[in-house]
């Protein structure tokens, strides 16, 4: 099997786990800078990452406007968000950003990440200034309403290498099918 990792990251929790899962896979591994049409070719199985922005896995496009080229490979998407991990919300995100079709084609994992306005380039630094306003405005302030507004101020990260586990693991199933 030979497969990559490509990921799009904005403050490096994507990348630390694109890289914690292409250690573990021995696999090759780029930021999504570095695709151009004939890039898949030599793999059999694609795995990617964005973050989450708005519920949207960002550069997921790279992957659904080249399904034509991915006949044949393996597919698996992963995200990365500050929201805890769980099955609804992975189902949110399958159900926003996955038609059925590609519903049937790709495997999806939700990786929870972390959150670090330090590292935002300016403009999102403005949309989550925005965000921030809105969530200190809520009535009902939830825990997660406060972590994340605490995460403003100290960053948060819930990265952990155990969560690739059981993406690295369904990788590691397709080689023995
Ligand atoms: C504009 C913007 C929108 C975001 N929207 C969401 C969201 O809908 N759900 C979520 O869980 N996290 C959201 N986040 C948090 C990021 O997904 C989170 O910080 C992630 O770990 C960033 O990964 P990265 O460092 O690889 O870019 C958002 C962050 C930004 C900057």
């Amino acid at each position: 099997m030979k497969a990559i990792v490509i990921y799009k990251s904005l403050s490096g929790f994507t990348r630390k786990y694109a890289q914690w899962i292409s250690q573990e896979l021995k696999s090759d591994l780029t930021d999504v800078k570095n695709l151009d049409s004939n890039f898949f070719e030599k793999y059999d199985t694609i795995i990617f990452g964005g973050s989450l922005h708005a519920s949207g896995i960002t550069g997921l496009k790279n992957i659904t406007d080249r399904m034509d080229k991915l006949e044949g490979k393996n597919i698996v998407v992963f995200a990365v968000g500050a929201s805890p991990s769980g099955k609804k919300i992975a189902s949110e995100i399958i159900n926003k950003n996955f038609n059925a079709q590609q519903q049937n084609r790709i495997e999806f994992f939700y990786l929870r990440g972390g959150f670090n306005f330090q590292k935002l380039d300016l403009v999102h630094k403005i949309v989550m200034t925005l965000f921030k306003w809105k969530l200190l405005l809520s009535k009902n302030k939830t825990p997660e309403i406060r972590g994340m507004l605490e995460s403003y101020k100290k960053p948060a990260d819930f990265t952990k290498k155990e969560n690739i586990s059981e993406l690295v693991n369904y990788v590691k199933s397709l080689n023995k099918g």
